[in-house]
């Protein structure tokens, strides 16, 4: 793990919050079968897939919810390129309207092979909802059909996301600052309480 500061907050609690709200309001519009199949990519949106379906249970949908985990990172913040399963959909979407949430489309590579699944899988119709859209090192060309925030070329934080394992508790999404310091970034870590890090 490179020394790192985690200072500057992107996106604050309150303002995920409102946005979750409004885009579970807008796939519920688009969804007038309330029987969706819901897949989360695990682990970066098990968080931002938590809010996402308390919010749209209050609009009206009813999803059947499954994960996938997909590997593609490391241990770093540089995709690898190859995409490794390490679970596969289970749930049998064959004709149903499927969701996949991802946290964050950057090289696109993830969401777009989440997709292909999906449609091998027998899916009747296949969209994608992101909580970051990062387009800046897109190498796929997949745009998602639901997105939370556009989201600077940095690597973030947060809210599910994680540097190395670390800060997905965070209820808010950071930047991560890369220093050449030598102060022990697992002391970083520890300060990082909401009054050490404004919002
Ligand atoms: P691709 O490149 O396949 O990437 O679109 C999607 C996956 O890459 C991870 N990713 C990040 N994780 N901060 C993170 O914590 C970032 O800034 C970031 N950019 C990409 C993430 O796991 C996502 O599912």
């Amino acid at each position: 793990m490179r020394p790192h500061h985690i200072e500057r907050v992107l996106f604050p609690e309150d303002v995920i919050a409102r946005r979750v709200e409004e885009l579970a309001a807008e796939i519920a519009r688009a969804t007038p079968d309330p029987d969706l199949c819901v897949i989360g990519i695990l682990r970066g949106s098990f968080v931002f897939l938590a809010d996402l379906i308390r919010c749209s249970h209050r609009h009206g949908l009813r999803p059947r919810l499954d994960f996938m985990l997909l590997h593609s990172y490391g241990g770093g913040t540089v995709s690898s390129g190859e995409i490794r399963v390490l679970r596969d959909i289970d749930l049998d979407v064959r004709g149903r309207d499927t969701l996949i949430v991802d946290d964050i489309l950057d090289t696109g590579r993830t969401l777009a092979f989440a997709a292909a699944r999906a449609r091998e899988r027998g899916a009747a119709r296949v969209r994608t909802c992101v909580l970051l859209d990062k387009p800046a090192r897109r190498a796929v060309p997949i745009t998602a059909d639901f997105v939370a925030f556009p989201c600077p070329d940095e690597f973030v934080v947060g809210y599910g996301l994680d540097y190395d394992s670390l800060y997905r508790d965070l209820p808010w999404i950071a930047a991560v600052t890369f220093t050449d310091d030598t102060r022990d970034s697992t002391a970083i870590a520890a300060a990082r309480s909401p009054s050490e890090v404004p919002p």
